[in-house]
């Protein structure tokens, strides 16, 4: 590669200071800022930290619900705008880890339970602001789904589990996407950091052939010799200079081979040779306005409207309403740590309200109107970086004032703000709901645009909402300190409600709207890979609505324990009403596989499958069969979802799960593991004398 010597190489695989890459000879240093929902943009003037202004856009947990992809094309491109106007060459997300538990204290920024979903919103996201002259970061890769001790705990997950939920979402988008970076998790995967992981990166760079950049969290670094090694071409962020030293002097000893070290130099002077090309198109002026605009319609498009009584939405802006909430006044609009935005503007619902000149009266409980609106939600402390969501539940006291309005006989409007599935026993106290999760800095106009008919909702969930948290399958095994052992393996959200017949309040992909759809005339057809549908959908209602038709896969019995349905595709499309339109969809074979643990490949069960278009993953309106050439014959492999025992698991497994050893102690240790040394024993002894704890 470029004429540099060990050093200087060596000095490209770290960090600048926190955002910058090194600079070397002709090779530029690159600018990255945080900003899955919005760039954050962190500025130091005199010692004092600052983040500046920049359009809040939706949460992933939001953005998902649209279904729509041409939708995150456009906030990408908006983004790419605003970071370009910053000097910013390369965006840290979007994030396409799967919620595996409704508790993860993250899933506000992760799109989807469905790897199909998750890799397409991920994809879509990246493209658009790769279009716009930005480069992307997918991350975190991988088996990165909660955050408790995320530093250290180790994820443990069968090979299908790996490859069909986990990894499916990073090789769908970046197949459909080529992401300028790819940042890796802080955790160990079957005990090795993932950013030094052999097996990961090699997944990702020899079995994917990903060309771009393989960068770690910030300072997850552990073993950094084994990390180039493994891949890993970036460490960020900067470092004193101390790992360059280890790095050349592990080259010179032999240790570190200098084919691993020029393959890691290259690929970071690669990405600067794409931030500096990308620099040569000129910025553009932002309309700060035309971008809260957008902010506010991809919410809108996005909120899932759960229940609507008789029709009582859409409302008449001519009536008078009350209106209840502390997020009326104060919006509960996105989560906390990396990815939090300042945002440029953050009206509140009542602004709204008076803009668009419709009356109400506020009130803490006492109404007179007949209609109440009802903000509710939960606490803002409940998502963000490094601790997991409390609870699935809406505060009491929210939950009471919906008891006490509706024994008043008031029709009741429920507005839910959260990061992630909340449980709705409550329904029934409620005419309607929306979902609205934290919807950017455009939250109360969409609201608005939903409540009033300007918008016709049309999000669908990407969730599952169980009745209650006890019906999540993985709910023993996540939070876990040190090892979290995936038992549920493949049986994820819908694929293990749908698969084990178990009742949810809201179904994955449920979603309603002010108009109907009426679907008809499924065709498939054998193609000599995979296969073709395609069917009719006609507007049989009043008023223009998008509609996503979603198709599930149901493969026949296989030798191994399989989801009943699976999504493979999805479409979203608007008509107006008397319309009818024709959707089609191309199936590849992958799209009927499974992947085989013992043959480490996809194989195919030889049988008929079942091809289901549904309005959601329980709302089916269309269904056929077609069949599949496979290289595995049919067999019935049942799921024993009663009988999660570690000696289940280390069967899927074919090994023993072995926890990680405490020692040696590493940056990573925790406490806990510190103190089984007789030094870390010591250590805790002098700060606990030193603090003035007389215990010592
Ligand atoms: C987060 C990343 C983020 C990075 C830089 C880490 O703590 O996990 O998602 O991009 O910090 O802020």
């Amino acid at each position: 590669m470029i004429a540099l010597s060990t050093m200087e190489k060596a000095a490209l695989c770290s960090g600048l200071d926190a955002w910058r890459t090194k600079p070397a000879k002709d090779i530029p240093s690159v600018r990255m800022a945080d900003g899955p929902n919005g760039l954050r943009f962190e500025t130091e003037e005199d010692g004092t930290k600052s983040v500046a202004r920049a359009t809040c856009f939706p949460s992933a947990c939001l953005l998902a619900c649209s279904f729509d992809t041409e939708l995150l094309e456009e906030m990408g491109a908006a983004m790419a705008k605003e970071a370009r106007s910053k000097g910013v060459d390369l965006i840290l997300g979007p994030s396409v880890n799967i919620k595996r538990n409704p508790l993860c204290g993250r899933n506000f920024e992760y799109f989807s339970e469905d790897p199909v979903l998750s890799g397409e919103m991920g994809a879509a996201l990246v493209r658009g602001l790769q279009g716009g002259g930005v480069g992307a970061t997918l991350k975190h890769f991988a088996l990165n789904n909660q955050e408790k001790a995320r530093l250290s705990s180790d994820s443990i997950a069968d090979e299908r589990a790996k490859r069909e939920i986990y990894l499916k979402s990073f090789e769908i988008a970046i197949s459909k996407s080529d992401p300028w970076a790819v940042m890796t998790a802080y955790n160990k995967i079957d005990g090795v950091y993932a950013s030094e992981n052999q097996e990961l990166l090699g997944i990702l760079k020899k079995e994917w052939g990903y060309g771009g950049l393989a960068m770690s969290d910030w300072g997850a670094v552990c073993d950094r010799i084994a990390g180039i090694e493994a891949g890993l071409d970036l460490e960020m962020p900067a470092d004193s200079g101390f790992r360059a030293r280890l790095i050349s002097k592990a080259v010179d000893s032999g240790d570190l081979s200098i084919t691993a070290l020029d393959q890691a130099a290259k690929r970071v002077a690669k990405l600067g040779e794409k931030a500096e090309k990308a620099r040569e198109n000129p910025t553009s002026l932002i309309d700060i306005k035309a971008h809260h605009d957008l902010a506010r319609r991809i919410a809108a498009e996005s909120m899932v409207l759960l229940k609507n009584e008789n029709g009582l939405l859409p409302l008449d802006p001519s009536q008078t309403f009350g209106v209840v909430g502390e997020f009326a006044k104060k919006p509960r609009y996105q989560g906390g740590g990396a990815s939090n935005v300042h945002p440029t503007k953050l009206p509140n619902f009542l602004d709204e309200l008076e803009a668009s000149g419709i009356s109400y009266e506020l009130s803490d409980g006492e109404f007179r109107s007949e209609t109440v609106i009802a903000f509710l939600g939960q606490p803002i402390s409940y998502d963000s970086e490094g601790y997991d969501r409390p609870s699935m539940s809406l505060p009491e006291s929210q939950v009471a004032l919906l008891e006490k309005l509706s024994s008043m006989g008031k029709k009741v409007i429920a507005l839910i703000f959260a990061g992630g599935a909340v449980e709705t026993p409550w329904i029934g106290l409620v005419d309607c709901a929306i979902m609205c999760y934290l919807p950017g800095q455009g939250a109360s106009g969409a609201a608005l645009d939903v409540l009033f008919g300007k918008v016709n909702p049309s999000g669908k969930l990407a969730e599952s909402f169980p009745k209650s948290y006890g019906d999540v399958l993985s709910k023993d095994f996540f939070g876990q300190e040190k090892v979290i052992e995936y038992r549920e393996s493949v049986f994820v959200g819908y694929r293990h409600y749908q698969t084990a017949g178990i009742k949810v309040a809201f179904p994955f992909g449920h979603g309603l709207s002010y108009t109907s759809v009426e679907y008809s005339e499924l065709l498939l057809e054998k193609r000599e890979e995979g296969a073709f549908a395609s069917f009719t959908l006609k507007n049989t209602g009043n008023v223009y609505g998008a509609e996503v038709c979603q198709l599930y896969v149901s493969p026949p019995a296989s030798p191994v324990p399989r989801p009943v349905i699976e999504l493979k595709a999805f479409k979203k499309i608007g008509l107006q009403p008397g319309e009818e339109a024709t959707l089609s969809f191309d199936l590849k074979e992958n799209d009927f596989s499974f992947w085989d643990p013992k043959e480490r490949g996809w194989r195919t069960v030889g049988g008929f499958h079942k091809i289901i278009v549904g309005a959601s993953s329980e709302d089916f309106r269309l269904q056929g069969q077609i069949w599949i050439e496979g290289d595995v014959c049919a067999a019935f492999a049942p799921f024993d979802f009663a009988g999660l025992s570690r000696e289940s698991f280390e069967a899927l497994l074919g090994r023993k799960v072995v926890e990680h050893q405490a020692l040696p102690i590493t940056r990573f240790s925790t406490l806990k593991e510190i103190r089984l040394t007789r030094v870390g024993r010591l250590i805790e002894k002098l700060v606990k004398k030193q603090s003035g704890n007389g215990e010592a």
